[in-house]
């Protein structure tokens, strides 16, 4: 089947699954459609990026400013965006992205109060109309997100993960702001974004997002500009 490179991105709090879940729906993209896929995460993507990435998510990263923070962040991106997603996309590869701009506008518009106007504004000035096709929202009550990502720390976590944990230590007050902004963001964008119930099973909600794909495929969304 001919399909038209996407972007697709997973979002939603730590712990929700959205690595987990990206790796299966990826190898079912792979098996039952045989597409040709890039698996990349944010903030990161390439080595710049991923330079940036560190100083947010580390515990020792630092004390930003939340302007400042979602400046880096939009800087992380357009890195992302130029060297790796649109580059892939031009070759035909389909992009699915552990997380991406909602993210932004969950933690630093909504969780640190930025707002979303000059969020938005920034997002366009790096990306013109340049959008997800498919948005899967991973949501979760943080309580549990929060257990799970605690649970994982054992010895199949590298070090460099291990502390990774600058977010997760910011308190259930800002999660629960974060649940309620990615799910407004899911009301705001009915055609792009669609929200997963995370507290199933890893199969279930495996099956959940793979019905929606197929949804998707035969509905298709309109294609992104790249570029
Ligand atoms: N449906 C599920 N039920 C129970 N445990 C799960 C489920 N999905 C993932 N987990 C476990 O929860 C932990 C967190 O999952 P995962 O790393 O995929 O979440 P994440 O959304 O990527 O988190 P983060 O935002 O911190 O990167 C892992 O140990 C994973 O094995
Ligand atoms: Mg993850």
């Amino acid at each position: 089947m001919e399909m038209q490179a996407q972007f697709i991105t997973f979002e939603g709090g730590d712990g929700a699954g959205k690595t987990t879940q990206i790796k299966k729906f990826r190898d079912w993209l792979v098996k039952e459609y045989n597409i040709d896929i890039l698996l990349t995460r944010e903030p990161g993507g390439t080595p710049e990026a991923e330079k940036i990435r560190n100083l947010l998510v580390q515990s020792d990263g630092g004390d930003w400013d939340p302007l400042s923070e979602a400046l880096l962040l939009s800087a992380a991106r357009r890195e992302h965006l130029v060297k790796r997603i649109w580059p892939a996309m031009k070759k035909g590869q389909w992009v699915i992205s552990d997380r991406f701009v909602d993210s932004t506008y969950a933690f630093q518009g909504y969780g640190m109060g930025l707002g979303l106007d000059y969020l938005q504004e920034n997002y366009k000035r790096i990306a013109d109309d340049f959008m997800p096709s498919l948005t899967l929202i991973l949501d979760i009550d943080p309580v549990e997100g929060l257990e799970r990502s605690g649970k994982q720390l054992d010895i199949t976590t590298s070090e460099l993960e291990k502390t990774e944990n600058r977010y997760e230590v910011m308190g259930l007050e800002f999660h629960q702001k974060l649940r309620e902004g990615f799910l407004d963001i899911a009301k705001r964008n009915p055609k792009r974004c669609r929200v997963i119930d995370a507290s199933k099973s890893v199969d279930e909600v495996h099956k959940q997002i793979c019905d929606i794909f197929i949804e998707c495929l035969y509905k298709p969304y309109e294609t992104a500009q790249i570029g």
